[in-house]
């Protein structure tokens, strides 16, 4: 192990140097403008991970972007870890809140980040992150101490629902068989307390759209004597939920795991810095489901949350009209053991029960997701929270994160294995927001945590 850390000291500036190449390439799934760009990154991807030492190597085509396969068979006997991330982005926009260019990557120290932070669109989320699987396995390659059979799966539409992995995943279950898989693509609860994470939230995302006269009207001639769906949309929107933070929705409560005293107990020895948290987002104040705490609400609790909302005259000056038509889209974050399927109908049924019978009324489910939890009596959780301690020489402790790795829940299903998070981004590193930065202290903390974590997995 010693030889393995000299090996990641010798070599980090260049490790830095080849991130930046990844980050320079706009890998955006979601905008088809970014096609070519996306290809070329699982090109890079792939071309790093043969240089790192990976057996066949391959770019799997499927029906949306390609997946980059890579594996290191060390012998039948031994146990196999699956390593999976992904080479895709979010947009960029809004581009006039980036003080840089979003894909010209840089250094610079912030307030957190004393020695300095990567700043790119993807730099924690989630080149930055797998990339520290490459060069860790690179320097297990070069120090002939991989210690147990490696497969890698990056894909590339992560951030569009993972819907070709999870076909591809179903196809090739030989392929892919493994006792655990590794991710690097969440956060730990700050550089001075790191944590494991151990459980993600599920995702139901809907688009509603609420209709009212079949064309836009003169809102003098017909103000005030017909229903304007903007105003419908938002009196529905205000009965989602309650001043107690309490979701409306039927039933919406009824699959939810109530997590023990002594697991609320746990979750609460972080301490919950709230002045930190508001200052840091420019809040003088936090709302919430009322009984728990912000960590509690952002972990174990469901939400519910209007992502956008539109309609009628948006663009410059004014214009006096009634719309036809408003919209909104809402994502709702979900908890063992609610299902995306359940909660995605029964806010149908609650949304098309509170409509007024003036207007029509059309929801449109999206993508959605399972939640997941790692158990922490798991050999995976150990083996993560013993190579973090050491790497960190600080107590681990487990921590649900608020986000969504649909992936998880279905790797579980088909492959019978339990995914460990171990990710080392902070929650104010502004992912999938403007000047998305990751710690060079996190990204080397990173690459020194994965050989420790093969080493307690394989003993
Ligand atoms: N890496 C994030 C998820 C994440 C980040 C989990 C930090 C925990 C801590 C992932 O790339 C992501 O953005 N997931 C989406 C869901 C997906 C279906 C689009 C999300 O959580 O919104
Ligand atoms: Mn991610
Ligand atoms: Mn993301």
């Amino acid at each position: 192990m010693q030889e393995t850390l000299k090996y990641i000291g010798e070599n980090k500036l260049r490790f830095v140097d080849e991130l930046f190449e990844l980050l320079r390439i706009p890998s955006i799934s979601a905008d088809p403008a970014y096609k070519n760009d996306v290809l070329k990154c699982a090109e890079l991807v792939s071309s790093y991970l043969k240089t790192a030492g990976a057996d066949q190597v391959e770019i799997c085509e499927t029906d949306g972007y390609p997946i980059v396969y890579g594996e290191k068979m060390i012998s039948p006997d031994l146990p196999t870890v699956l390593v999976y991330g992904h080479y895709d982005v979010q947009p960029a926009d809004p581009l006039e809140l980036w003080r840089r260019p979003p894909f010209e990557p840089y250094i610079e120290k912030t307030d957190l980040h004393p020695d300095g932070a990567i700043f790119a669109r993807g730099s924690a989320d989630d080149k930055g992150q797998f990339f520290m699987h490459l060069k860790a396995f690179e320097a297990m390659m070069q120090t002939n101490s991989v210690p147990c059979n490696v497969k890698f799966i990056i894909e590339g539409e992560e951030e569009i629902g993972s819907v070709s992995l999870g076909k591809w995943v179903n196809e090739n279950k030989e392929k892919l068989s493994c006792d655990c898989i590794l991710i690097s693509d969440t956060h730990i609860y700050s550089n001075e307390q790191p944590t494991v994470t151990t459980g993600l939230r599920g995702l139901s995302y809907v688009e509603v759209e609420v209709e009212g006269p079949n064309r836009d009207l003169h809102s003098g001639l017909y103000g005030g004597a017909v229903p304007n769906p903007i105003h419908v949309l938002s009196r529905m929107i205000a009965k989602l939920i309650d001043d107690d933070g309490r979701i409306l929705i039927d039933g919406f409560y009824d699959n939810v795991d109530v997590v023990s005293d002594e697991e609320r107990a746990d979750m609460n020895k972080l301490k919950d810095n709230p002045d930190e948290f508001k200052r840091s987002i420019g809040l003088s104040g936090v709302e919430g489901e009322k009984g728990y705490t912000t960590l509690e609400r952002t972990s174990i609790r469901p939400t519910l949350d209007c992502n956008g909302i539109w309609g009628g005259y948006t663009g410059e000056g004014a214009k006096t009209v009634i719309p036809s038509k408003a919209s909104a889209k809402i994502s709702m974050r979900l908890v063992p053991y609610q299902t995306p399927e359940e909660i995605t109908e029964k806010f149908t049924t609650y949304f098309e029960k509170i409509a007024p019978d003036t207007v029509k009324v059309k929801v449109t489910p999206h993508h959605g997701g399972m939640p997941y939890v790692l158990p922490t009596d798991t050999k995976e959780f150990l083996a993560a929270k013993t190579a973090m301690e050491t790497a960190f020489g600080k107590e681990v402790l487990p921590y649900r994160g608020g986000g969504s790795i649909p992936i998880t829940a279905m790797f579980e299903q088909v492959l019978g294995a339990k995914s460990v998070l171990m990710g080392f981004g902070l929650d104010s590193d502004a992912i999938h927001s403007p000047n998305e930065h990751y710690g060079l202290f996190n990204f080397y903390k990173g690459i020194e945590s994965i050989p420790l974590f093969f080493e307690n997995y394989v003993k």
